[in-house]
């Protein structure tokens, strides 16, 4: 038994912050962080109501409505996130309330970027079990409010959005994954607060934002993440020629295009949407899985891997048949 997705949704606000107003902001360009990252717009949260919850809820939501599927029937909601805008109640209870899901077990995992994959594994393991039947699996990050704004290194990345998946017990395809954490190396990406709306306040403990050594993360990831697609195709008997897409965490394109020259890859297998959005954490997979879902389509029983790497640190990758 695996959890098959029926549905997917997502949810990002529509307020943006280009290049160019962040180059009023800090000592950056359009040019550079286009470069360097791929990277050309991100979309901010507004206002009381627009927190990582609501995100959650309206990917959740419309990951239902693509499943066909009423919100009584979900036995179990996990939110992959590391910015829910309240420590208790948790943001998959909040996401409860907010679709209605009376009978589902819900709590929130913290795998920074990891997060989606380790959620999805998670919720493989009780769906594989048949302790439950139907699962939502959101990724949500308002990243905005744990990131240093004067800090220009980290603050052209990140952006928030909310992405989701409804999963339900089947016979039919598969499901497999690799999952690694080394907390040795935890001190190359850290956030030791949730501070609230940086941008809006005057006094700023650097300290307690994000923090990050970008080279260190960068050779992990460009490293790591081939090394553990490898290792799940090797686990699987799967060649690279047979899978037809590979969802990246998406922090940066050049560690995308890194990977697929690793793998002996053509770019076109690894869809990227950084350019919109940046680095959206928990949320980048789900995000892009439903994009190319509304957008394309996946051809039923094809292969796709899903790799993530974060903040730990952590890192995966895990096989899906459509
Ligand atoms: N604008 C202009 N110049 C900048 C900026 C900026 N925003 N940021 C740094 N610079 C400068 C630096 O000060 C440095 O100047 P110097 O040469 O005079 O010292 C120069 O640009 C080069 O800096 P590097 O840090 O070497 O630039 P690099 O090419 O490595 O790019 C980056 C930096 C984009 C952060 C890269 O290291 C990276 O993408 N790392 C991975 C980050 C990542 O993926 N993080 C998230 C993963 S986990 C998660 O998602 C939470």
């Amino acid at each position: 038994m695996i959890g098959k997705i029926y549905g997917t949704g997502s949810y990002v606000p529509s307020f943006v912050w280009d290049n160019d107003k962040l180059s009023e902001m800090v000592e950056t360009s359009d040019e550079w962080i286009r470069e360097r990252t791929g990277i050309a717009r991100r979309h901010i949260i507004e206002g009381e109501e627009e927190d990582t919850t609501y995100m959650a809820s309206r990917a959740a939501c419309e990951a239902l409505k693509d499943a066909g599927i009423q919100p009584e029937e979900i036995d179990l909601i996990i939110v992959a996130t590391i910015s829910a805008g309240e420590i208790m109640p948790s943001s998959a209870c909040g996401v409860q309330k907010a679709i209605g899901a009376v009978n589902a077990v819900c709590f929130d995992l913290n795998a920074a970027c990891t997060g989606f994959l380790f959620a999805l594994n998670t919720a493989q393991a009780y769906l594989g079990q048949g302790i439950y039947k139907t699962a939502i699996v959101v990724g949500a990050e308002s990243l905005s409010n744990l990131v240093n704004w004067t800090d220009r290194s980290t603050c052209i990345l990140f952006g928030d959005g909310a992405g989701a998946v409804v999963l339900k017990a089947s016979k039919d395809g598969k499901y497999s994954q690799v999952a690694y954490s080394d907390g040795r190396k935890g001190g190359v990406l850290t956030c030791s607060s949730r501070n609230q709306k940086k941008y809006e306040k005057e006094s700023v403990d650097a300290e307690t934002y994000m923090q990050m050594d970008g080279g260190e993360v960068f050779k992990f990831a460009v490293s790591k993440v081939p090394e553990v697609i490898r290792e799940l195709l090797d686990k699987e008997n799967l060649s690279t020629k047979e899978i037809a897409y590979y969802i990246l965490h998406q922090a940066n394109v050049r560690i995308v295009q890194s990977v697929a020259k690793r793998l002996g890859e053509k770019m076109e297998k690894f869809p990227v949407n950084m350019g919109e959005y940046g680095n959206t954490s928990s949320a980048s997979i789900p995000i892009l899985l439903d994009e190319i879902n509304k957008k394309k389509g996946f051809r039923r029983g094809s292969y796709i891997v899903l790799s993530g790497f974060g903040g730990g640190l952590t890192y995966g990758a895990s096989l899906l048949q459509w």
